[in-house]
């Protein structure tokens, strides 16, 4: 991979990956994408009929894969949360980005939209403790962090560009 994107859930990864793909004329693959594509059923279906460690286990594999191939990966929220994937992560030559958030503007983009079940499940005050739960654990693996509240994605790939 020439970089990849993580952050919680609403911060921008998949826009800012394709984006940035299309800039580097290059593939945007998406994680969540790769696990639905692989399973043949919605990331909600996946939760619901097997599980959240299920999900997890699955997302570690196809990481692992997909750390091998060329282009940019967005990951998916709960990504850099499992000590697995923390370690991959890690020790990748890829650049790891951090895109951050507040959590207003996450909570705000994440609930205009049902597929994401821990968006279901969690009141917006859980939600907004699970952001700051992880952001720690976002900044142990990112090379870069991007402050994005106040950028355009425009002004974020050009702050990206340079260091990949
Ligand atoms: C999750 C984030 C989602 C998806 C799944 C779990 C999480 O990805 O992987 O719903 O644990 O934060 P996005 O960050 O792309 O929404």
């Amino acid at each position: 991979m020439k970089a990849v994107l993580v952050g919680f859930m609403g911060s921008g990864k998949t826009t800012i990956g394709r984006l940035l793909a299309e800039n580097l004329k290059t593939s945007h693959i998406d994680l969540d994408q790769v696990i639905v594509e692989h399973v043949g059923k919605s990331i909600n279906d996946i939760f619901e009929e097997e599980g959240e460690q299920s999900f997890r286990q699955l997302e570690h594999r196809l990481l692992q894969q997909q750390l091998t191939q060329d282009g940019i990966l967005s990951t998916g929220g709960g990504t850099p949360i499992m000590p697995a994937n923390q370690y991959l992560l890690r020790q990748t030559n890829t650049p790891v980005i951090l895109l951050e958030a507040s959590a207003q503007t996450v909570v705000q983009r994440v609930l205009r939209d049902h597929s994401r079940p821990l968006v279901n499940k969690l009141s917006i005050t859980q939600l907004k403790g699970l952001k700051q739960k992880r952001d720690a654990l976002y900044r142990e693996c990112a090379d870069l962090v991007i402050k994005t509240d106040q950028l355009t994605p425009q002004e974020i790939i050009a702050r990206i560009l340079p260091k990949i």
